[in-house]
C-alpha cells in the first residue's frame, strides 16, 4: 500500500462523517464534496514542481517559486465534476478535460461515453477526480486513457475507497499514487463500498 495515502486529517475526517449521513442533502453534500477535494488536493500536490522566480516585494527584491508543469484536471462524468471547483480555485491555470465513464450496473465494467482529449497531450501531470473508488474499473480505464494520451504523471485523487478497488488500480497502475480521504471496509454484492455514503453522483445531483 505503498503508494497509497489516506488522509488523517481531522477536518477530512468530519467531512465525510457528514457526507456520509444519510440526512445530509444534495446541496450541503455538494459543499462538502468540493471542500474535501480541495483538501485532498492539497495533499496530493505537496511534491509538484516549482521554478524559481524573482518577485519585487515592497521592500526589496526576493526570491520566490512559481509551479512548473502544467497540470490537467480529469474529473470521471458525473460525481467527479462536484471535485472540480474546489481544486480549481486553488490552481486557476489547470485545463479540465472531462472523461465520461459509466458503471454497467450488471456487469460493473465502465462504458465510455465522453472523450474530448486532444491528440497531443497539452499538461504534464493529470489529476483524476472521482470520489468513489469502488471495484476500480473507471479510475484504471480512465489512466488507460490518459497514458494512451502520452501522460506518464498520473494521479488517483478520491473521497471514499473499497480495498478491492485500491488493490486492482494498485495492479494494473502501481505507478498512480492515490490520495484518498478515507479507505472503508468492503464492496457489497452490488458493487458499493460499505459503510459508503451511497451513490455520489446521485447525491450531489439530486437524482435516483
Ligand atoms: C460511480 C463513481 C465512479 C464509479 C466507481 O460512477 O463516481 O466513477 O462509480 O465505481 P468503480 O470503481 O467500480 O468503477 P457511476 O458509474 O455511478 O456514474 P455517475 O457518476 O454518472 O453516477
Ligand atoms: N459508486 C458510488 O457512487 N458509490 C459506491 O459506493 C460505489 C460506486
Amino acid at each position: 500500500m505503498s503508494n497509497v495515502f489516506a488522509s488523517t486529517h481531522p477536518l477530512v475526517a468530519h467531512k465525510i462523517t457528514r457526507m456520509r449521513d444519510q440526512y445530509t442533502l444534495s446541496k450541503k453534500f455538494r459543499e462538502l464534496v468540493r471542500e474535501v477535494a480541495a483538501l485532498m488536493a492539497y495533499e496530493a500536490t505537496a511534491d509538484l514542481q516549482v521554478a524559481t522566480r524573482t518577485v519585487q516585494t515592497p521592500l526589496e527584491q526576493t526570491q520566490g517559486y512559481e509551479l512548473k508543469e502544467p497540470i490537467g484536471l480529469i474529473p470521471i462524468l458525473r460525481a467527479g465534476l462536484g471535485m472540480v471547483e474546489g481544486i480549481w480555485e486553488l490552481m486557476p491555470s489547470a485545463e479540465v478535460w472531462h472523461i465520461g465513464l459509466y458503471r454497467d450496473e450488471r456487469t460493473l465494467k465502465p462504458v465510455a461515453y465522453y472523450n474530448k482529449l486532444p491528440i497531443a497531450p497539452t499538461v504534464s501531470v493529470c489529476l483524476i477526480l472521482d470520489p468513489m473508488l469502488a471495484t476500480g474499473g473507471s479510475a484504471i480505464a480512465t489512466v488507460d486513457i490518459l497514458k494512451e494520451w502520452g501522460v506518464n504523471k498520473i494521479k488517483f485523487v478520491g473521497i471514499l475507497a473499497a480495498p478491492e478497488g485500491i488493490a486492482a488500480l494498485q495492479a494494473a497502475h502501481p505507478d498512480v499514487p492515490i490520495h484518498i480521504a478515507a479507505i472503508d471496509n468492503h464492496l457489497n454484492e452490488h458493487g458499493y463500498i460499505v459503510p459508503g455514503l451511497g451513490d455520489a453522483g446521485d447525491r450531489q445531483f439530486g437524482t435516483g
